[in-house]
């Protein structure tokens, strides 16, 4: 399967509508993701987003407005950021090899990337409108038709005027592409992927929760034993502390002796990562990884290690730890839950190598 304008050896799940991932030898080494290897994450066919369209500011607020989009980079004073995008779903494939998780994409750890964006802060937007008293949510709506409705989803008033979060129009220094949510997305830094709503048609400050079916019945952390339904579980926001191994890959055979780790580490909330430790021994003995450039808040923090391989089969694994101090949880078992979704358990890697 191919993805028109993306790097062809990208993972594509699904053509239509397109649902790629990155393979980790694209991401390796690359602290922002070029564009043709950024995964995409679509639930919907792409919308047909013709004329001038515009973008509608309403709800709680004093003044709603009715912005042209063409007009929003000269009405705003631009941000620019650099931000990592996980989808919920991202590393499902551990946790279905555990108990099946049927309907859903088997995401390996590649439905993330890393890109430069710029576009107008939302609170600016809505400072302009006014947020009244008693709003407490700020909701986003698309313009595609995923599952019968339009996707949307809904993010605390908090973080919306945090400063953070963009209405975006530019990745990597171009114009936001289509399958990326052009001509403008929502960005919201530091929370699953799902939240940063692309082709934005609608922003609504309101009292509750956004009601679209991917706020009030997806993207849902659900116990194991319950089955996913409205209201079920709890809304999936900041991202939890998380790492994968990059290189080597899970499966590879390598020669014994010297032997170079990498891989990101990430945490949500803005949180900075401040440790990863790397394991050859399946995490009895670890070393200390060094973290490469420090590019922000909102971004993963890479990480290389080197370490020694004798002859024969060796389990890598890692760990991070962010400013809160949690640990990462080294089994995936309780992770388990019935969409696959956060699953941020220590990443292995099984390798061979040969004298
Ligand atoms: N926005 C709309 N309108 N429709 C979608 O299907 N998918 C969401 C989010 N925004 C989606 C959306 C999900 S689940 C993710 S992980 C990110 O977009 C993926 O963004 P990307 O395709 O630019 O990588």
């Amino acid at each position: 399967m191919a993805a028109p304008g993306k790097h062809p050896e990208m993972r594509v799940w699904q053509e239509r509508p397109l649902n790629a991932e990155t393979p980790p030898h694209l991401l390796a080494g690359a602290d922002t993701t070029p564009i043709e290897c950024f995964f995409v994450r679509s639930h919907g066919p792409l919308p047909e987003v013709g004329g001038s369209p515009s973008l509608v500011v309403d709800g709680l607020v004093g003044r709603p407005l009715e912005l042209r989009l063409a007009e929003l980079p000269a009405r705003f004073d631009a941000r620019t950021l650099t931000a990592t995008l996980a989808c919920a779903g991202n590393r499902r494939s551990e946790l279905a090899a555990l108990r099946a998780i049927p309907g859903q994409i088997p995401w390996g750890a590649g439905a993330i990337g890393t890109a430069v964006w710029s576009g107008a802060p939302l609170a600016a937007v809505l400072r302009e409108a006014g947020v009244r008293a008693g709003a407490r949510h700020v909701a986003f709506l698309g313009r595609d038709e995923a599952s019968g409705c339009a996707f949307g989803g809904s993010i605390p008033l908090a973080k919306a005027l945090s400063g953070e979060v963009l209405l975006a129009w530019a990745m990597n220094g171009r114009e936001l592409p289509r399958e990326h949510g052009g001509p403008l997305r929502a960005l919201v830094p530091g929370y699953v992927g799902a939240r940063s709503v692309k082709w934005l048609a609608r922003v609504t400050v309101q009292r509750e929760e956004s009601r679209n079916p991917f706020q009030r019945d997806d993207y849902r952390l659900v116990p194991a034993g319950r089955e996913p339904g409205p209201g079920v579980g709890v809304a999936l926001g900041e991202l939890p502390l998380n790492a994968v191994i990059l290189a080597p890959a899970d499966g590879a055979t390598v020669p014994a002796g010297p032997l170079a780790v990498e891989g990101w580490a990430l945490s949500g909330g803005g949180r900075a990562i401040e440790r990863v430790e790397v394991s050859v021994d399946g995490g009895r003995a670890w070393s200390q990884a060094e973290l490469l450039e420090d590019r922000g808040p909102w971004a993963w923090r890479l990480w290389r290690a080197r370490l020694a391989l004798s002859p024969g089969p060796a389990e890598i694994a890692a760990r991070a730890w962010d400013s809160s101090g949690t640990p990462q949880p080294p089994d995936p078992a309780p992770l388990w839950n019935p969409r696959g979704y956060a699953n941020a358990a220590w990443p292995r890697a099984r390798v061979v190598a040969r004298a």
